[in-house]
Parts: C-alpha cells; structure tokens; sequence
C-alpha cells in the first residue's frame, strides 16, 4: 500500500544523530510504560537499539498482540506489519509508524481489485469452494480480509510449511500471493515439484495460462517477489564456496528456488539469526538477506566470518525510511499528546482480516 508521509518538521530535519538519540531516550522515559517500540530485524541499529521487543514478522505480530497495557504501539517496520499489529490490538490502542512511506514492494505487488480479479477468472474454471487462499503476511489488510472471507489463511517466512498444510487439508489448491517464491520454495519443501505450480500474472489473461494448466496445478503462485531477495544468485553462492571453503550458506525464502537449492539452509529472519547465533566460533556464514541484519550479526560475532551473500549493499529500501528523525518526532509528539501517523485498519476490513490473522496464530 503506497501512503504518504507529511514532510517532517524543519527542526528535525538537521538534528545531529547524537541529539536524536538522547531525546529519543528522554522521550521513552517520559512516556514509559504508555508506551512500546517494536523494531524488526531489517531496521538499521540506531532504530534498533530503542525498541523494546525485536523480532521478524511472526514474533512482532504475536507481541502487539500480547501488549494490552501499552496505550502506543510505535511500529519501526513497514506498512502491513503496522496495519496487523492494529488488527490484532483493540480500539484503544493507537498503533503508529514513524514514516508512513515505509512500505513494501512486494506487499504492492497484488491488490485487491487483481486478486478479485482472479478469484472470478477461477470461479468460471473451476469449483472455487476447493480453493484455499493464502496471502503472505507482505500484504495489504484488504488481501488478509478477502482470504479471512473466503476460509483461508495469512503465513509468515516462520509458518508458511504449515499454512500450505493446512490448507491443503481444506481444499484441493492453493492460491498464494504475493510472492511466488515463498509459495514454490514451500510447495517444495512439502515433496510437490515445481510443475505442480502455475505462476499468475495479473496482467494477462487468465494469469497467461491455459484452462487446462490452471485445473491441474495444486499451486497457483502469483507473480511478486521481493526486490531485496531477488538479488540473491547462485553464482554469488557458488563464489562464496570458493572463496572461503567450508562456509555455511543460509538464505531467506523470498529468494528464488535455484538458490534456496543451492544454500545449505533458508528460513525467517529469526531462523537466519539463531542458526548464525549458535554456531561454533571460527565459522563462516554467507547470509542472503537484508544487509542491516547482516552487518549487525556480523558485529555481534567477531568470532565468526559472517558476510552477505550480494557484494553490493542491498538494504531494504522502504524499512530504511524509517530514520531516526521520524521515530523522534512520533515520540515528541506523542509527549505532546499528539498522535501523528496512526495506522488505522477500517473495522469493516479489520473484522475478515482478523480471521486469517488469527488462523495463522493458531496454525503455529
Ligand atoms: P521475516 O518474517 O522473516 O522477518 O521476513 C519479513 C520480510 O519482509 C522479509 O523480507
Ligand atoms: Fe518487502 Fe522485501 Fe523489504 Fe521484506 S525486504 S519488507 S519483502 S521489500
């Protein structure tokens, strides 16, 4: 979802990053137990070292939603995951994003009139009733009530396994969107193989598949991916196994399948962290994933040679909106008894949203 993000105020714009730091830190004690600041992994360190609970889209989702004495949820991710987190908390708490622009390209890569689209494209084909939706938790609040109106589920990089189970066990197929990879390199994990799966391009008709394709796939993947994620090749894993014999190579699910196959692990970002965490000192990791987490393991474990698997930097350009002169100035305000940039579900949307939400609560 594209939102648009109010120029800061002037007086934040030139602070010294050490002034930002020590009136974030005056701002936290004034508001104290009002208040809670999550942080996911991608954010960079001088966001990181505020929140509160850290975590990857899985274990935020839970903690917003077991937070009932704060009155201020402050969000430092991106879009969707402050629009679950007010889904999953009652009307009295206000969830806010410090930079309303902080969004997800690929959370943008389906919406809600294409998926609708779809959805029709298939109930003239087939009996739709056997259909089991999943959307990735990189989606749109309005894609979460669609699935939660229609019986199916929300997954995360932590769950999506047992959320393409499950639904399995419901229905004949799955239609999983936004990113195909998460949804193949799943299908994979389960034993199907890759021509069990057809790819939906919202752009053509009948996703550019036959009638026939589409009846016989399990899985209808739609066509989105992560641009951060996408980066990853095996050639780069390949140079990496030169260069440094004996390294260990784990990546994230978003990335392709050639290079989920090609690594010796894949998982959340949580995943990512604990396998590179407890390893034994003197061992090296090439890690495919946002260069924030990586660079912050790789300072946390001198012992260890950990790098990312892409040569260029490649961070999360969207989580990175996140600065600190927008966390200050939510905080400031909030001092103020102001609240800027609250991120507020619809009740209509928020009610079927809920449901798969919940689902994919129960699914862990
Ligand atoms: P995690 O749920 O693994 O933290 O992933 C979120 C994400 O956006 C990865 O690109
Ligand atoms: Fe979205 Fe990719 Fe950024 Fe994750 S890393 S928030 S999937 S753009």
């Amino acid at each position: 979802m594209k939102t648009r993000q109010a120029p800061l105020p002037e007086f934040y714009v030139g602070l010294p990053e050490v002034e930002i730091d020590a009136r974030i830190i005056e701002a936290k004690k004034k508001l104290s137990s009002r208040l809670v600041i999550l942080g996911h992994h991608y954010q960079r360190d001088s966001i990181i070292r505020h929140a509160d609970f850290r975590g990857d889209s899985y274990k935020l989702a839970k903690d917003a939603g077991s937070l009932p004495d704060a009155e201020y949820i402050v969000f430092c991710g991106v879009h969707f995951m402050a629009e679950s987190a007010d889904i999953l908390t009652p009307p009295s708490q206000v969830v806010i994003l410090p930079n309303m622009a902080a969004g997800c390209s690929m959370a943008d890569m389906a919406n809600i009139f294409q998926v609708r689209n779809c959805w029709r494209a298939l109930e003239g084909l087939m009996d739709v009733s056997k259909v089991v939706p999943v959307t990735y938790i990189n989606s749109a609040a309005n894609l979460k009530a669609f699935v939660g109106e229609q019986g199916g589920t929300v997954c995360t990089s932590t769950n999506a396994p047992a959320a393409v189970e499950w639904a399995l066990q419901r229905g004949e197929k799955v239609l999983f969107f936004p990113d195909q990879h998460l949804g193949r390199n799943t299908g994979v994990r389960l034993g199907y193989d890759p021509s069990d799966m057809v790819v939906w391009d919202p752009f053509r008709p009948l996703g550019g598949n036959s009638a026939e394709a589409l009846e016989r796939a399990k899985f209808i993947l739609w066509k989105g991916h992560c641009s951060v994620h996408s980066r990853f090749n095996v050639g780069q894993i390949e140079k990496a196994r030169a260069e440094f014999p004996g390294v260990n190579v784990v990546v994230h699910p978003e990335c392709s399948l050639e290079v989920v196959e090609a690594s010796d692990d894949n998982g959340s970002t949580s995943h990512i962290i604990k396998v590179v965490s407890e390893a034994p000192p003197g061992t090296s990791w090439a890690v495919g994933t946002e260069i924030n987490l990586v660079q912050r393991l790789a300072k946390e474990h001198p012992g260890k040679t950990i790098f990312c698997l892409d040569p260029q930097i490649c961070p999360c350009s969207t989580m990175y909106r996140i600065h600190p002169s927008f966390l200050l100035y939510a905080l400031e305000e909030l001092v103020e008894g102001r609240v800027v940039n609250q991120v507020s579900v619809p009740d209509e949307v928020a009610t079927f949203a809920r449901r798969s939400l919940d689902q994919m609560l129960q699914l862990a």
